[in-house]
């Protein structure tokens, strides 16, 4: 691919990593992780794809891309959540003002989570989290998101699965080969 990409990405634990990581390698892109790009270098590429995970409803270093106007951007999420069964708008509109919304095109897919390895601070949000799905509602009233939420609790899960990014790798493809169309035109 001649055009210039860019895959940034903010990871806790590692399945947004290994998500950029596999989107990088199908583009040839450059891959770096958010803490090392700076708003002003993202106008120097044709597309920004930028990978965050999701925690308590936020995209992590979603600030990198959320102020800056870039021609091309692809967002992608990760987060335990189905994605097939979860409506992201609250999470799209906390994190990216309307007018982004708009051009913004985003993937979700789906991260994995070990218990064990949970920081003390996410280990208490969980804890929380779980007190208040079990002890708000009756386990018959759960959504589908918390009854997964509930069921892995406590465990280790791995919903990672590299067959998810053709979607974006292909909608990037097509992206950057109508601009080069577009570039051989003007
Ligand atoms: C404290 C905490 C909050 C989370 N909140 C969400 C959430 O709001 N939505 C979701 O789908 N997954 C949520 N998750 C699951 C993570 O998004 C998932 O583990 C993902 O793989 C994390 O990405 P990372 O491994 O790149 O850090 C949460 C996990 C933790 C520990």
């Amino acid at each position: 691919m001649d055009k210039k990409v860019l895959v940034a990405y903010q990871s806790k634990y590692g399945a947004t990593r290994q998500y950029a990581a596999w989107i990088a390698e199908e583009l040839g892109a450059e891959l770096r992780e958010r803490k090392n790009v700076k708003p002003s270098e993202l106008g120097e590429y044709d597309c920004v794809v930028y990978g965050g995970g999701l925690y308590a409803g936020d995209v992590l270093g979603a600030d990198l891309v959320a102020k800056v106007a870039c021609k091309n951007m692809v967002l992608f999420t990760v987060g335990l959540a189905d994605p097939a069964i979860t409506d992201y708008s609250e999470i799209l509109s906390k994190n990216f003002p309307q007018k982004m919304r708009k051009s913004l095109k985003v993937f979700h897919f789906r991260g994995s989570i070990d218990y064990k390895k949970l920081s003390l601070v996410h280990r208490i949000m969980m804890s929380v989290m779980k007190r208040m799905t079990v002890g708000r509602k009756k386990s018959e009233e759960w959504t589908e998101e918390e009854k997964l939420f509930v069921g892995t609790y406590g465990n280790q899960v791995d919903f990672t699965d590299r067959s998810s990014i053709t979607p974006l790798v292909e909608y990037v493809c097509e992206l950057t080969q109508k601009k080069a169309l577009r570039d051989g035109d003007d």
